[in-house]
């Protein structure tokens, strides 16, 4: 039986797609080279995503990788990012104490402490699983990459593990720019690091990977989306939590009806939902090969209140999460406007301005003033800048105690003037709420290519991939390699490179072989120039899933190819 990964591993490496990075130094985990046929397939995926972004309204930023302590002290990451490690005392290797722990117990370690990893290691005697040596104490290792910005090692910097930070501390030139209209959606493709402990699947787990994350702004009122109506009837695949809990299995359910019933939150969620299922459609994954799976409270990440992660069929490795759809509700900003200071709100103005009633808190100056000596103007405006609620809590003191303590003066209910006076409110300020549809780029790219791999009876290994995705979309080939063979191929190799298609010219070894060159790496269409061509100015255009042939105009042939490839 033939190992079809054996085969694309093979045909990826052999063919210029992707391989592991620093082969000539031994190589290293966790990192992928894009050869040339690969490195333009993973441009026309994040092609594919920026368009579907830009249709949403999105607009595009760019932000740099390298990011100062700061940000992920605020945004959580310097805290919450890490996986618990142990350390093998003999052989110094080192693992996932959480995987060792849940393989060796079948127990849930979620939010366990280090200590009690420790203790389970030591107790049930899990050993080393490489040499089965003792195992050391646990502790929590931060999966971001360190460094230092500048020549100085106090100022600490961090390669961002995701995108997203970038946009959020951009929030209010970006909400400036939106014109300070909810909702708006900005979005970012690059790269994001992870120092991951094991990786391993090839490309699935990297250290350094490339993400196109949106970040949806929307006032958390208002989450009916405006053009649902357009996606309500199609149809999903979904995996959601208490189908999980219950073993229930997947269910197949239309948008409209997976929200009546509660599946998914609302119609803001269910619309991007199917954005990204249209997205991995037009990449080119089938149909049955993706579903959404709604993550368990315990695996989603530290800023999610709700995550569904969409999953692409491996036959090597099963469902592999490659899009993350996040309710990040007002967490990100929220941190952020704590630490920075800044104000990343969002004025909402009402319909109608709205009267209401306010609390005014002043001091009695001619009563207190003596009392208060020099510190009576401050005690003032301190009052004046107070919140409504604090100047509650000390109209409540003074009710209930009689007395109130303000920097260490103890003042009681004669020394204020409280007055309840009704105010005209046009607006207020909110946090925006924000949905995350995160699309990793490496884990479809691999699985489009393992997805796409067809082996024919006869034993041809090709990919199948979407027409307009195949790296080179035609390959022009002379019969023989003579003239005027030769030169009329030429031209028309010319004439279609610069018609704008990704072309080839090629003339080396019988043509059937120089078809399977092209069948195996996807190339939809060879044009051949025959013995014909001379004589009536026709080409053979041959199918790559078909192998049919059909003769068409020198001069129609690049419209013809256009319409063939790109529909
Ligand atoms: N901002 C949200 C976020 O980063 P995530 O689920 O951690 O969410 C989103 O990542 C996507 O990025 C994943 O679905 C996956 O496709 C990709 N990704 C994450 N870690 C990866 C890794 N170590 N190697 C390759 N791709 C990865």
């Amino acid at each position: 039986k033939i190992d079809k990964y054996e085969v694309l591993q093979d045909l990826m490496r052999r063919r210029g797609f992707a391989w592991g990075s620093y082969e000539i130094y031994g190589g290293a985990a966790g990192f992928y080279d894009y050869g040339p046929l690969g490195a333009t397939i993973k441009r026309k995926i994040e092609h594919k995503i920026r368009k579907a972004f830009q249709r949403e309204g999105f607009f595009e930023l760019e932000t740099p990788t390298i990011t100062p302590e700061a940000v992920f002290i605020a945004s959580g990451h310097v805290e919450k990012f890490v996986d618990p490690l142990v350390e093998c005392k003999k052989c110094g290797s080192r693992f996932r104490a959480d995987h060792l722990v849940e393989e060796a117990l079948g127990v849930d370690t979620e939010g366990m402490s280090a200590e009690h990893l420790t203790e389970l290691i030591r107790e049930h005697g899990i050993r080393c699983p490489e040499c089965e040596g003792e195992l050391g104490e646990v502790w929590y290792f931060n999966l971001m990459f360190e460094t230092y910005i500048g020549p100085y090692k106090d100022k600490k910097g961090y390669l961002r593990p995701e995108t997203a930070q970038g946009l959020f501390i951009n929030f209010k030139r970006l909400n400036h720019f939106a014109r300070n209209q909810l909702p708006f959606g900005v979005f970012q493709i690059g790269k994001a690091y992870r120092n991951e402990i094991s990786p391993r699947q090839g490309m699935i787990r990297l250290r350094e990977f490339t993400q196109a994350e949106a970040e949806i702004f929307f006032n958390p009122k208002e989450t009916e989306h405006p053009h649902f109506d357009e996606v309500k009837d199609e149809v999903l695949r979904l995996y959601p939590i208490e189908h999980q809990l219950k073993d229930l299995g997947m269910i197949e359910i239309t948008l409209e009806e997976a929200v009546k019933k509660g599946h998914i939150m609302n119609t803001f969620f269910a619309y991007y939902m199917a954005m990204v299922k249209r997205v991995l459609l037009d990449i080119g994954i089938p149909e049955k090969a993706i579903r959404f799976r709604q993550q368990l409270p315990e695996e989603r990440a530290h800023y999610s209140s709700d995550t569904w992660d969409v999953e692409i069929y491996s036959e090597r490795f099963g469902w592999i999460e490659c899009v993350g759809i996040a309710y990040r509700g007002d967490y990100d900003l929220s941190k952020h406007i704590k630490k920075s200071g800044e104000d990343l709100t969002v004025m909402i103005h009402y319909k109608e301005p709205k009267i209401v009633k306010k609390l005014k808190v002043s001091l009695n100056m001619g009563r207190v003033g003596p009392k208060l000596k020099g510190d009576a103007k401050k005690i003032a405006q301190k009052l004046k800048e107070m919140s409504e609620e604090e100047l509650r809590k000390i109209v409540t003191s003074l009710e209930e105690t009689g007395k109130v303590i303000i920097d260490g003066y103890e003042l009681e209910k004669n020394d204020f003037i409280v007055k309840e006076v009704e105010e005209k409110v046009t607006g207020e300020k909110i946090v925006p709420h924000v949905l995350e549809p995160s699309f990793g780029i490496d884990r479809p790219f691999y699985l489009l290519l393992e997805n796409s791999l067809t082996i024919d009876e006869d034993g041809r290994a090709y990919l199948k991939l979407k027409k307009d995705m195949a790296p080179i979309e035609v390959a022009v080939l002379p019969l023989v390699a003579k003239e005027p063979l030769k030169s009329i191929a030429y031209d028309v190799f010319r004439t279609l490179q610069k018609a704008g298609f990704i072309v080839v010219y090629d003339e080396k070894d019988t043509v059937g072989r120089r078809y399977a060159r092209y069948d195996e790496i996807g190339t939809p269409y060879c044009v051949t120039i025959d013995n014909q061509t001379p004589e009536d100015k026709t080409v053979t255009v041959r199918d790559r899933d078909t192998r049919e042939q059909i003769r068409v105009k020198i001069d129609e042939l690049p419209e013809k190819l256009r319409e063939l490839i790109f529909g």
